[in-house]
């Protein structure tokens, strides 16, 4: 069972982990990041910007025209400018805005046109534990992650009755390129955690993996938290 899978943001970090996962599972799976690279085996890899919606829809109707219709969407492609909300460049609003919230729109919408033909379909969002726990400095990453619940909660309502589930998945602290900058920081992080450690790129990858597989295929609208116990299952 071969699917056609799309990952945004599978160059490095979680997105690279979760095409891997695809991969060996046996999936066709196409990478979107802004470099258009991804790990090896992937079937094609798209330079595209998340945040602009005509060339999301230019690139998923070529994917759909080269390798059929769409099964699963990880719109994972994620970006933080951190800083307090007192000082926060209006730049630096949108720009967190536009990639992690209206990006994830964007890819979601044009997957689902051809989930919804195919009449099945799994979408999954990766969001954050930040807009539960409050961090302070990501007032901008925290609302459009919150915003990919309120997203989430009614595709997964319009689109359960048509076999297409969506959820979203969030992440607490795990070890990529997003989260060098607390590595100073790194005991004072850890002793938040209850399981005592931070997260592997895999404790994602395989949450994202079993979430797009049948096991799942009764659960739509759901926050999966994969963060060592930080968030609680808030
Ligand atoms: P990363 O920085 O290692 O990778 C981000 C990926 O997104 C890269 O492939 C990058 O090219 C892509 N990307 C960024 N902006 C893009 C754009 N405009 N268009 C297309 N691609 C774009 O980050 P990481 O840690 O792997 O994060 C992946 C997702 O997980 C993000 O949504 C992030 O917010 C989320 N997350 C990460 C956590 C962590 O501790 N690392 C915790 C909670 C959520």
């Amino acid at each position: 069972m071969s699917r056609v899978v799309v990952v945004t943001g599978a160059s490095r970090g979680i997105g690279a982990a979760t095409a891997e996962a695809f991969i060996r599972l046996g999936d066709t799976v196409i990478s979107i990041s802004r470099s258009g690279t991804g790990p090896a085996g992937v079937a094609r890899g798209y330079s595209v910007d998340v945040a602009d919606p005509e060339a999301i829809r230019d690139a998923f109707t070529a994917i759909v025209n080269e390798y059929g219709p769409i099964e699963v969407l990880v719109a994972n492609a994620g970006i933080t400018r951190d800083g307090l909300a007192l000082r926060m460049s209006t730049d630096h609003w949108r720009e967190v805005l536009s990639v992690n919230l209206d990006g994830s729109f964007y890819s979601a919408q044009a997957a689902m046109t051809s989930m919804i033909k195919n009449r099945q379909g799994s979408i999954i969002f990766i969001g954050s534990v930040s807009p539960f726990v409050g961090i302070p400095g990501q007032a901008n990453y925290a609302a459009a992650k919150a915003g990919l619940v309120g997203l989430a909660r009614s595709l997964a309502t319009e689109l359960a009755r048509r076999n297409i589930t969506v959820n979203v998945v969030a992440p607490g602290f795990i070890e990529t390129d997003m989260t060098v900058g607390v590595a100073n920081e790194r005991d004072t992080v850890i002793a938040q955690i209850p399981a005592g450690r931070i997260g592997q790129v895999e404790d994602v990858a395989s949450v994202i993996t079993f979430l797009a597989s049948q096991h799942a295929r009764y659960i739509t609208g759901a926050v999966l938290p994969v963060d060592g116990g930080l968030g609680m299952g808030l």
